[in-house]
C-alpha cells in the first residue's frame, strides 16, 4: 500500500481552474506548492499561505528540485506538450507516487472523444502516463464542460445577453460539472489512495439540455426577450475539421470542435451514473442549478 498523499505541487496555478484547485485542496488539509513561471503574479493571486515556486517546464533541472518531496502532482493547464511530458519525467526522478494531469474533458475512453484534435496532447499524455505506470501512478478526472467556466463566458446559454447558441435541436443530454466539483473529485482522489490509481473518474453535477437551460435562463430572467442562434453541429465539424487541416493551432476552429464533441449527434456526452458515489460527491438539483444560473445573469 502506498503512503497517504499529503504533499501536492499543483502546475498551472494561475489560470482558469487552477486557483479553485488550489483553494478546494489547500483547505482540504493538503500542503500545497503552486508551480508558476512567473512567482510574483502568482504570489499576489494566490496569497501568502500558499508555497509558490518558480519553474521552468521546459528544464528537468528546473523541475525535479522543485517537485522533490512531494506526494502528488496535479496539473492544470499546462497541456500544451512537451511541458506536461517533462513534468511526468520530472515527477518520476523526484520520486512522486501520484500525478493527476491536465483533463476536465469528456470521457476519453470513447474513440471519437480521442480522435478530436482537441484532445490530442490529453491522449498523448495519458498513454505517456501508462507507459510509466510501473514508476508514477495516475488519476484522469473527466467532468464535461465545466459549467461556471462556460457560463462565465457565455458558452452554453449566454446568461448575461439572454441568449443562446442552440446546437442542432437543442435536446442533446450532457453531462457538466462545476470547477468547485472537479476540485472536490481531486480531493476524493487523493484521500482514496491506492484505490483510485491508474484510472478515471467521469464526475457530474448534473446533466441537462441547452433547451432545459434556456427554460431555467427564461425563469431566472423573468419574461426577458431571449435570442436564439440556431447552429449546426455538422456544419461546424467540417468546417472545423477544414480548418485544423489548414492550422492545427486554429482557436476558432478548436472551440468549434469543443462544442462539437459535445453536442454533435455521435458524440456521447451524457455520462450516465458517473462515479460520484465512489467519491462521495452529490449530484446538483435545478433548484440549484438556476441558483448558479442567476449568478451569472
Ligand atoms: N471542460 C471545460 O469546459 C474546460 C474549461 C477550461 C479548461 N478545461 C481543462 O482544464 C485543464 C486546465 O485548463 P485551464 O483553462 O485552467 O488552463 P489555462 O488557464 O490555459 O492555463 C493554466 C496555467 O498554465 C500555465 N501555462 C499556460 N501556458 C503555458 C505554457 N505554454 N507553458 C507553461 N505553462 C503554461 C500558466 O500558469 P503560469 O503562468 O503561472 O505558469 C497558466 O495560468 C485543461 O485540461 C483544460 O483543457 C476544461
Amino acid at each position: 500500500m502506498s503512503a497517504p498523499i499529503r504533499k501536492v505541487a499543483v502546475a498551472g496555478a494561475t489560470g482558469n481552474t487552477g486557483p479553485t484547485v488550489i483553494e478546494i485542496l489547500h483547505t482540504s488539509g493538503f500542503e500545497i506548492t503552486a508551480l508558476t513561471r512567473s512567482a510574483d503574479k502568482t504570489k499576489s493571486l494566490l496569497g501568502p499561505e500558499i508555497k509558490v515556486v518558480e519553474v521552468d517546464y521546459l528544464s528537468h533541472d528546473s523541475l525535479v528540485p522543485a517537485l522533490r518531496g512531494h506526494d502528488a502532482v496535479v496539473v492544470c493547464g499546462v497541456g500544451i506538450l512537451p511541458e506536461q511530458i517533462n513534468l511526468i519525467d520530472a515527477a518520476i526522478a523526484a520520486g512522486v507516487s501520484r500525478f493527476i494531469p491536465a483533463d476536465f474533458a469528456s470521457d476519453l475512453t470513447i474513440p471519437l472523444h480521442r480522435e478530436l484534435n482537441i484532445n490530442k496532447d490529453k491522449v498523448i499524455t495519458e498513454e505517456y502516463l501508462q507507459k510509466h505506470e510501473s514508476s508514477i501512478s495516475r488519476t484522469s478526472i473527466r467532468t464535461g464542460p465545466l459549467l461556471d467556466f462556460c457560463l462565465s463566458r457565455g458558452v452554453l446559454i449566454h446568461m448575461k445577453e439572454r441568449s443562446i447558441t442552440l446546437f442542432d435541436s437543442g435536446d442533446k443530454r450532457f453531462s457538466t460539472t462545476t470547477m468547485p466539483t472537479a476540485s472536490v473529485a481531486i480531493v476524493a482522489v487523493l484521500k482514496t489512495g491506492d484505490k483510485s490509481k491508474n484510472r478515471a473518474f467521469k464526475v457530474q453535477d448534473i446533466v441537462t439540455t441547452q433547451n432545459r437551460l434556456l427554460e431555467l435562463g427564461k425563469e431566472v430572467t423573468l419574461g426577458a426577450e431571449w435570442t436564439v442562434k440556431p447552429a449546426s453541429t455538422a456544419e461546424m465539424a467540417k468546417k472545423a475539421s477544414e480548418a485544423l487541416k489548414a492550422d492545427p493551432n486554429n482557436r476558432m476552429a478548436a472551440m468549434m470542435q469543443k462544442a462539437v464533441g459535445v453536442f454533435g449527434q455521435e458524440y456521447t456526452s451524457d455520462f450516465g451514473e458517473a462515479d460520484n458515489a465512489e467519491l462521495g460527491i452529490r449530484m446538483m438539483d435545478e433548484v440549484q442549478l438556476k441558483e448558479l444560473l442567476k449568478k451569472f445573469a
